[in-house]
Order: C-alpha cells, then structure tokens, then sequence
C-alpha cells in the first residue's frame, strides 16, 4: 500500500518509509505500548480533526503518556504529509519510546516515538459486506485507542476466514461493536447503538451518523443491544473513519435487508457523502 517514496513523519524528521526507523527496543514493538488514530482527509482537509485529537488526549492520557505534541503542532506535521486532494488517511501512532531494557514498569526520562503517515483510502464495498458473530476476545478498556491489537487481529481473521469482512463482537449477551467498527442497526424506524463504555471505541464516525440523522429527523437511540435483535434488525450497519457506513448484507451466513443495503443506510449513506463534499469545498 505505502509506496517507496511515501514521505512520512518519525520524531520531528519528514523522511522517505524505508528511512523511517525505530529501535527493537521500542515499546511499540516489544509491548504494543502505545497509541494511535487514523484520521480520514477529504479536499486535503482531516475530517473531525478536533474529535479526532481530542481522543488520541483521552487515549494517551488513559495509559499515562503524556501529549508530546499540541494539537497545532500535529496539524502542522498532517498539512506536510498530506498530498493533493485525493481522499487519504492519517494514521498517528505514539508510543512509550525506547529504554534502555525491557521492564513492563514505565521507564523514566524516556522521550515518547511519534509516528505519522498519509495514504490512500482504499475503494469502500457500496453493496454491503458479509460478517459473523464472535465472542469477544478482548480487554476491559476497549474505550483506549492502543495499538495493541492481537485480540481484533484474531476476530477480524475469524470472519475472513469464514469469508466475511467484518467479526461483530458480542460479550455476555451483548452485541458491542466490530473487531474495527461500531455497530448501528434500523430497528422499529430507530437507529440503534450500544452506549459509550469501557467496552467499546467512542467511534468518531458513529457520532457523526448519530448527528446526520438527528438533522434528518431520524430516531436514534443509544442502548444496550442482544443477539436477538441484532439478528431480526431491519439494518445493521458498521462505521469507521475509513470505511465510513458499511450495510451487512449478512449475518452468519444469513441475509439481512434482503441481502442488500436498506433503505435506511441509503439516506444516511447520502447525508454521510454530502457532509463529506461539503469538507472538501466548504
Ligand atoms: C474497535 C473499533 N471500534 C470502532 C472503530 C471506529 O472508530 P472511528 O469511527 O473513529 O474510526 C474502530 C476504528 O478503527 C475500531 O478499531
């Protein structure tokens, strides 16, 4: 994906991606230690920057990293990195820097690895995709964006290997979200969602569909969801910043919507295409 001469950001140095290296003592690399965001960029401008900062504060605050850049900084660096006006990606990664041996205690004096790249946003699958049910795997403190991922790697591999794009998470009954997507269906004539918890990313592309669909007079809710209704929903949906709004089309190996996105997806796809255009030439 990342070509040869793709320029990215390694502690405050713009440089090409082969020259871009960190120590093997890296807590990155020896803990996943480390946090990070991936920001999508519309016309050369980050969509929900502020959200998007505002979480990785949260994320670093959470594992007790402190913010090594102010918000005006990392946009500073992201207008370097960002390269015409195609649709691309930040992805940011900060970690606990490099000490001198491995200790799971936090070393002391340790400047923390800043990492940024932009690339390009991959074609997003219109007709919907297929995805399964799976037992949460995961930590308690799903809320931290942290890199440490094995736990998603795994669900998200179960499903491509059930032919599926996407593992829907469910922990003591409760649907949560995707290995890397928040969960929405259509329900009644609702739009539905888990709540904000430790149990779940605060998905920064859910908030904004949970926005568009109150401008548009749609009925939302945020609660707990069962494997029940998710079955029986009119429209299950997944979002991230990426992959914006994504319809299942089917759930463990059942159709859902008729096997094709609702028409509920089909308004809020609309809004979500036009709040984009409308960042590309405000
Ligand atoms: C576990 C998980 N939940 C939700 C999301 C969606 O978040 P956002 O809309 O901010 O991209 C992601 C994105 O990668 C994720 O990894």
């Amino acid at each position: 994906m990342a070509s040869k001469d793709l320029l990215v950001y390694l502690n405050g140095e713009i440089l090409p991606i082969d020259e871009a290296k960190v120590p093997v003592m890296d807590r990155g690399f020896l803990f996943g230690d480390g946090v990070y965001e991936v920001i999508p960029v519309y016309g050369g401008k980050p969509l929900r920057l502020k959200e998007h900062l505002r979480r990785l504060d949260q994320s670093l605050a959470a594992i007790r990293i402190q913010s090594p850049l102010t918000h005006t900084e990392w946009a500073a660096i992201f207008d370097r990195l960002i390269s015409g006006a195609v649709d691309q990606q930040i992805y940011l990664q900060v970690t606990r820097g490099a000490a001198t041996k491995r200790d799971h205690a936090f070393p002391v004096g340790i400047p923390a690895t800043v990492f940024v790249m932009c690339t390009p946003i991959a074609p997003i699958p219109l007709n919907g995709i297929k995805a399964i049910t799976v037992d949460d795997i995961r930590w308690d403190r799903c809320n931290i964006k942290a890199i440490t991922l094995l736990a998603n790697i795994l669900l998200r591999q179960d499903a491509v290997d059930q032919g599926a794009a996407e593992a829907i998470l469910v922990r003591d009954g409760q649907v949560l979200e995707g290995a890397a997507s928040n969960i929405l269906i259509v329900s009644g004539g609702k739009i539905i969602t888990p709540p904000k918890s430790h149990t779940i990313l605060p998905g920064i592309t859910r908030d904004l569909v949970l926005e568009l669909a109150h401008s548009l007079n749609i009925p939302t809710e945020e609660r707990h969801l069962d494997v029940a209704e998710l079955k029986n929903a009119e429209e299950i949906w997944v979002t991230s910043s990426t992959r914006e709004i994504l319809a299942i089309v089917e759930l463990d190996g059942k159709p859902i919507s008729g096997g094709v996105p609702g028409k509920v997806w089909k308004t809020l796809q609309s809004a979500y295409q036009d709040y984009k255009q409308a960042a590309r030439f405000p």
